[in-house]
Order: C-alpha cells, then structure tokens, then sequence
C-alpha cells in the first residue's frame, strides 16, 4: 500500500459559476484529483459544505497533516477524516472540503495500480453499465421555481446497451427541443441544461414529455419511460404542498391522489422524493400503493445515510435510494449506503448534483461498485456529457454492447 506523500486543496469554479473544492493526494509516482460538487435542493440532512476559502485553508493544514504519512486505504482515510472533523454533518472542515479529499484518496490508490478507478474498485467483481436517468425538461430550484417539480427525465427501458441509451436520449432531447421551439415555449436551460419551458401546468409537461418521445419514433413506456424527482421538500410550506405553478397547494393526500393519476396516464416507471424528506408517513402509505408499479426514490429523504435507510426499510418508506456522495461526506458511508440498500432490496442510483464539473468520479462509483442506475442531468452542457461520455468510454472498454444490460430487467412492466 501506499504512502500518502502530500495533500493539496484549490479553488477552482463550478458549473454555476461559483467556488468549490479541489484536491490532489499524491503517492509515490501516481496522484489522484476530484472536485466537490453542490446540491441547490439540499436535503436537512446532508453533510454542510462551508465557504470553499476556509474549506480549502482546512485541507491543506489540518487534514494534510493527519493524513501525510499515512497509508493510503480508503476505509481508514476517510475514517480520519470523519474522527478529525468530529461533527454529526460534517460542518467544521466542511462536507465539501471532505468529499473531494476522499474522492481523491480514491483515484490516486486506483493511479498507483495503474487502473482506472472504476477497475480498481470492481476488483474480480463482474461489472455492467448502470442505466442512465437523463433529464429533459428541468424545474424547481434549478429554474427558479418556474416549473414545481424539478426533473422530468427519461430511461431508455428498452436499450440494449448504454451506449444505445445515449443514442435514443439524443433523439427524444432534440424532439422535446423542437415542440418547445414551435411553440415558443422555451425560456432556456435550467441549472442541470434540461430545457426550461414555459408551460402552464406540470402535468403539460408530462404529456409533452410522453409526446417527444413518440416524435422521436419510440413507443412510450416499451421503449423510453419517463423519470419523475419531485423534489417534494422545495414544495413544503406549513404542512401542504405548493404548486406555484398552478397555483394552489395540496395535501399530502391530494398529493398522493395526483401522482397515482400520472402514473396511470404517463408511462412514467420512477419517482424521486414525491414528499417532503420529514412526511415519512406519507411517503410509506404512497410506497404502499404504488411501490408495486414505480420505482420510489428517497433523495433527501434519505441524504446517503444509511441509518435513515434502515429507518426507511423498517417502515416500508421507498424502495431506492439516490446515492449522492457529497451528501454523506466519505466514499466509505456512500458505499454503506450502497451495501444496505443491497442488504434491504432496494435500487440505487448514483447521482451527480445540480452544481458539477468536468470530474468524472461518479460513473467510475457507479461501474466500479456495480450500482445499476445513473443520474447526471441532462443531455446538454459539458459537465454533463463529460460523464457520459466517460460511461462511453467505460463501456467500450468493456467489451461494448455484447456486455449484459440491466434496463429492460429493472424495468420490465411492473
Ligand atoms: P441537487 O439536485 O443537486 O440540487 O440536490 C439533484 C437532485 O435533487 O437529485
Ligand atoms: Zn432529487
């Protein structure tokens, strides 16, 4: 094993244009480099990231000197990591500041065996390309709340390799593109470069969604499904939930009631936190009724941790989890995560953030560690495509479309 020789932090800028965290840890003729991303809905629970001068300022004093010297062995780095911050969210050195540490940790021992991390991490495990979720239209906090549910993304239920994934995506992308502009309803991208339209009701938007498809030659459901996160916490005001939009809140019954209509009418096969991360009730009693037909996806209901996973699991609440690791802090509590859900029966998904850039990790985390979804955004804008374009690359170094492809298992009619 390595030793770790240095550990150095910079400020460098985020696909919002704002500051964040990179970090380079170097061993003896190999480094490894990764940069924090950052959430814009953030769950209550997820590990704080602080101002990146001071994030930066606590990488190269106080987490450089525990861990130069040190052998390199992610369990253990990150568990310093974890010992010298000493807060339940990571809130002193920073969630951001800790998960490029770790994410570099992780590249620099996959740099000194000479493999790409992905490789590094599979060890003999047999591996598959996750199946992307990729958003076309984008609202919520990434579109300034002009639309009220934040991502409306497509699976490719019917590809037979990642790679035809990206293809078909490309087609439904361009044809939603084209509906918008003949209608003028296009106001620009939102933060993840999903369009940003102006539409009159969510629900527009899901038979717009449904319509793209079918003007790009698919059949909507058999082949391209559709892929909702409500992002319910942004919509939670003194007990009910608010559709701006259309101006009126609802219950979390009436809630409940619409997203059972959508499903019935849309060919719609997963649903990301479609309530508030503290109405677990509500959340348990939709899991009930429709966890059955639609994949459930608990993002800031359950922020990466695998405790409120368990928590989950015990009261019947979702039945996948979105795996963010920034939101937890360490690869080492991501993958806990991770081996609970797969402990628990659930999904997973590997998710990027709404403020990326071009460091790739997650497609390696998502192939390395055999987790079979994959959410980066949309189809559009470089910090997105650099990752899919890495899952291209990824694939064909895996011997290319002959690989076995999970889609249409996943997500054979429920
Ligand atoms: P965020 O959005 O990065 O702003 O939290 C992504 C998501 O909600 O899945
Ligand atoms: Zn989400």
């Amino acid at each position: 094993m390595a030793k770790i020789l240095e550990v150095l932090a910079r400020s460098v800028w985020d696909s919002r244009g704002r500051p964040t965290v990179e970090v380079e840890v170097a061993v003896k003729g190999a480094r490894g480099r990764a940069i924090a991303p950052a959430g814009a809905s953030t769950g209550s629970g997820e590990a704080k990231s602080i101002e990146v001068r001071q994030a930066v300022h606590g990488v190269n004093t106080e987490i450089r000197s525990a861990l130069v010297g040190k052998l390199l062995n992610q369990e253990e780095n990150d568990k310093i990591l974890v010992d010298l911050d000493g807060t339940p969210d990571k809130s002193r050195l920073g969630g951001n500041a800790i998960v490029a540490v770790s994410l570099a940790c992780a590249h620099a021992a996959a740099a000194a065996t000479k493999k790409p991390l992905w490789k590094f991490l599979a060890g003999n495990r047999a591996v598959a390309m996750p199946v992307p979720q990729i958003q076309i239209f984008g609202g919520g906090a990434h579109a300034q709340g002009r639309m009220d549910v934040q991502d409306f993304m497509i699976i490719c239920t019917g590809a037979g390799s990642f790679g035809e994934s990206l293809e078909w995506t490309a087609e439904v992308y361009r044809a939603a593109g084209a509906r918008l502009a003949k209608r003028s309803a296009l106001y620009g991208v939102a933060d993840e470069g999903g369009y940003w339209p102006a539409f009159k009701s969510n629900e527009e938007a899901l038979a717009e969604l449904t319509g793209a498809i079918s003007d790009a030659g698919f059949e909507p459901g058999a082949d391209v499904a559709i892929a909702l996160d409500i992002a319910a916490t942004q919509l939670w005001r003194g007990g009910r939930y608010h559709l701006a939009l259309e101006n009126r809140t609802l219950s979390a019954d009436q809630l409940h009631a619409m997203l059972l209509r959508w499903i019935e009418r849309y060919p719609i096969v997963s649903i990301e936190d479609p309530f508030a991360e503290h109405d677990a009730e509500a959340m348990a009693s939709f899991t009930r009724t429709a966890g059955g037909k639609v994949q459930i996806v608990g993002d800031d209901f359950f922020v990466t941790d695998k405790n409120k996973l368990l928590d989950g699991k015990a009261m019947g609440a979702c039945n996948a989890v979105l795996l963010k690791p920034n939101q937890v802090g360490t690869l080492t509590e991501t993958l806990a995560c991770w081996r609970a859900a797969q402990e628990a029966g659930y999904g997973a998904i590997v998710s990027a953030r709404s403020g990326e850039t071009e460091d790739v990790s997650i497609v390696h985390l998502a192939v390395g560690w055999g987790v079979p979804q994959l959410k980066v955004g949309s189809f559009a804008r470089s910090e997105r495509m650099a990752k899919w374009n890495e899952g291209m690359r990824i694939e064909e170094a895996l011997g290319g479309s002959k690989l076995p492809y999970p889609a249409r298992k996943l997500f054979k009619r429920r």
